[in-house]
């Protein structure tokens, strides 16, 4: 383990922002974690957790020691006629998971194709598209106490999942650090291509047989013709969280924005689509020196190469309020800030 000061987090962030650590090191398995937390000279540094760096917007510098957990490994734990468990460390890429189970017949992952980030990240913020969300797959989380260094396994319910939330964002935020997590996989598939655009390509595709792998395809092929290449143009996926609103509101609005998308998720509440409010508002395709709002998806806030965590967060603002302005809805941030 090396511990490295003054280390930049370019290449840590899918944004691309040059963020600062004062101390930075990278641990390959959860007994590295828990020596690095009872080390005494850490003891009293604060710590900061960054996973693949897909879902963080940098505005300063980060003063503490980072912890990037690269724990490897993917293994088949138990199967029965139905099922197969599998455990994945939380510093495996998530799209290389996915891979694991697409090209051994595994259903349930096939959706949430080529999202960016790692296995460790992803309970998080409970990633979701397509119709799919991970906590759909998830059987239970394993994180290590901070404070304490002991390991603990999350049952799912244990983890208390909702739209991009979990209890680690929530009342245990910046307690525990996800060391793997274990998935329950289907032998016998149901596919999930409700959703309209997977459809529409695999018919595009002339994709006679509807399998995991072909279901995977098309979503990697959407993806790819929507959402920028992180690799490419830095990027954290969709910036802002799309809105729930009251049936009352959505009503109002349908009468004065006819053609407003919006998806009923119980409670009365209706979901819009926040890309369709900002590109309504005029935002798609809008750039600002280095920063701008993608052109194809206006829900993804993109740096071209060298703009600032602080002129993304300025645009983010800006956006805000002219939503609100148009349509009386505030939008909040996927991303986190810090
Ligand atoms: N739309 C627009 N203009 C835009 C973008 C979208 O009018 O610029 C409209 C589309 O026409 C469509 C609707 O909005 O009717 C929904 O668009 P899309 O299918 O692209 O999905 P989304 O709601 O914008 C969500 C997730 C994505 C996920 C997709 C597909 C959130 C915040 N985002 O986006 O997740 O890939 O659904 O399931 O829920 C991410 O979280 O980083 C992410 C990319």
């Amino acid at each position: 383990m090396q511990i490295r000061p003054n280390f930049s987090l370019r290449h840590f962030n899918t944004f691309g922002l040059d963020s600062s650590a004062r101390f930075f090191v990278e641990v390959s398995s959860a007994t590295e974690l828990t020596e690095i937390l009872a080390d005494q000279v850490w003891k009293h540094t604060p710590k900061f957790i960054l996973g693949g760096g897909s879902n963080v917007l940098f505005t300063r510098d980060i003063d503490a020691l980072v912890i990037h957990p690269a724990i490897k490994g993917i293994e088949k734990i138990k199967e029965d006629d139905l099922h197969v468990w599998v455990k994945a460390g939380a510093g495996e890429i998530w799209h290389d998971f996915v891979m694991y189970c697409v090209d051994r017949n595994y259903g349930g992952v096939e959706n949430l194709s080529l999202i960016p980030g790692t296995v460790g990240a992803a309970p998080m913020q409970n990633i979701g598209a397509y119709g799919v969300e991970i906590k759909d797959v998830i059987h239970s989380v394993e994180a290590v106490s901070i404070q304490t260094g002991d390991v603990t396994i999350f049952s799912k319910e244990e983890c208390q999942f909702g739209y991009r939330e979990s209890v680690f964002k929530r009342d245990l935020k910046d307690q525990y650090i996800i060391t793997g997590a274990t998935f329950v996989l289907n032998k016998k598939p149901v596919l999930n291509v409700g959703y309209g655009d997977i459809q529409k390509t695999l018919q595009e595709m002339n994709v006679g047989d509807v399998t995991i792998k072909t279901v995977s395809e098309a979503v990697m092929h959407i993806r790819r013709s929507k959402l920028p290449d992180p690799a490419v143009i830095g990027n954290a996926g969709s910036f802002f969280k799309n809105p729930e609103i009251a049936l009352d509101l959505y009503t109002d609005l349908q009468s004065k924005f006819p053609g407003i998308p919006g998806y009923p998720v119980g409670n009365g509440k209706i979901k819009v689509p926040a890309g369709w409010l900002i590109e309504k508002a005029g935002w798609k395709g809008y750039r600002q020196g280095a920063i701008g709002v993608h052109e194809k998806q206006a829900l993804v806030l993109v740096n071209y190469g060298g703009g600032s965590g602080n002129e993304i967060k300025t645009l983010s603002e800006t956006i805000q309020d002219s939503v609100e302005q148009k349509f009386g809805i505030r939008l909040n941030a996927e991303v986190n800030f810090l």
